[in-house]
């Protein structure tokens, strides 16, 4: 029998999920979505959840359900909030969604899911060495993954790095936005910060995800690394995928 859990990913603007192949990686849904409740606080975040895990066909009860979540996520503790509503700082948000489900969720931190998902199913696969992962949206999310395993909550876009406290305030995807940066001028600052990374880790991969991923070949080409970096091949999908792959090991 097929090996299946759901895979969901919490972000900014949108729900996600869908049934995943944990095996192979592939969709057996479609992807679902529901827009993240105005102000996302865990109560409403919670009952979205169990909206759109409702959505999902063929699922049964013991079917295992990971969730991707923008925060460091401590045995289902959410411990930070830097871009979502203090409220989850040190919620258990694990038993709060298990509640609300009437069954077992298990909480991985969005970044670490995309980074596992790009390991087993995508653009790291086979690599043997350090991947770091990278994702570019409203914040800087990343993950470490050393021969396929996880290092969990690695954090390193809060560097802080050239008078910045929290590098993703300098060069995510929402501050190029913000300070109206050209792709040049964005690109030295993801310079700088990827260098560092370099200096310090001495991955053998970087891999880039996040929405602007998309457009890749505008950026990628401007950095000048040592290591090899490439997109995600998951682009939208990674959190999805990387969420339902932890869960069905852990279950
Ligand atoms: C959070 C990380 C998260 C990243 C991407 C950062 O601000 O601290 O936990 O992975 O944003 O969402």
């Amino acid at each position: 029998m097929t090996e299946t859990a759901v895979g969901i990913d919490i972000g900014g603007t949108g729900m996600k999920g869908a049934l995943i192949d944990v095996e192979t990686g592939e969709k057996l849904t479609e992807r679902y979505r529901i827009p993240t409740p105005e102000g996302a606080r865990p109560a409403d975040v919670a009952s979205t959840l169990a909206e759109l895990v409702d959505l999902i066909p063929d699922i049964s009860k013991r079917t295992p359900i990971g969730v991707a979540f923008p925060a460091v996520i401590d045995n289902g503790i959410t411990r930070t909030a830097s871009n979502i509503d203090p409220s989850w700082i040190d919620l258990d948000a694990d038993s709060l969604f298990s509640d609300t489900l009437n069954r077992p969720v298990r909480l991985v931190n969005d970044a670490d899911a995309a980074g596992f998902a790009e390991v087993r199913f995508g653009a790291a696969q086979g690599v043997k060495g350090l991947v770091i992962m990278v994702t570019l949206g409203t914040g800087i999310g990343t993950a470490l993954i050393h021969k396929g395993h996880l290092i969990p909550n690695s954090e390193l876009g809060h560097l802080e790095l050239d008078g910045y406290p929290s590098y993703e305030k300098a060069a995510s995807s929402a501050a190029r936005e913000r300070d109206g940066l050209s792709m040049q001028q964005w690109a030295e600052r993801l310079q700088r910060y990827f260098g560092k990374l370099e200096a310090l880790l001495q991955p053998k991969l970087f891999v880039v995800g996040g929405g602007i991923s998309k457009k890749s070949d505008k950026f990628l080409p401007l950095l000048d690394l040592r290591t090899k970096i490439v997109p995600a091949v998951h682009l939208n999908s990674a959190g999805i995928l990387g969420a339902a792959a932890r869960a069905a090991r852990n279950k």
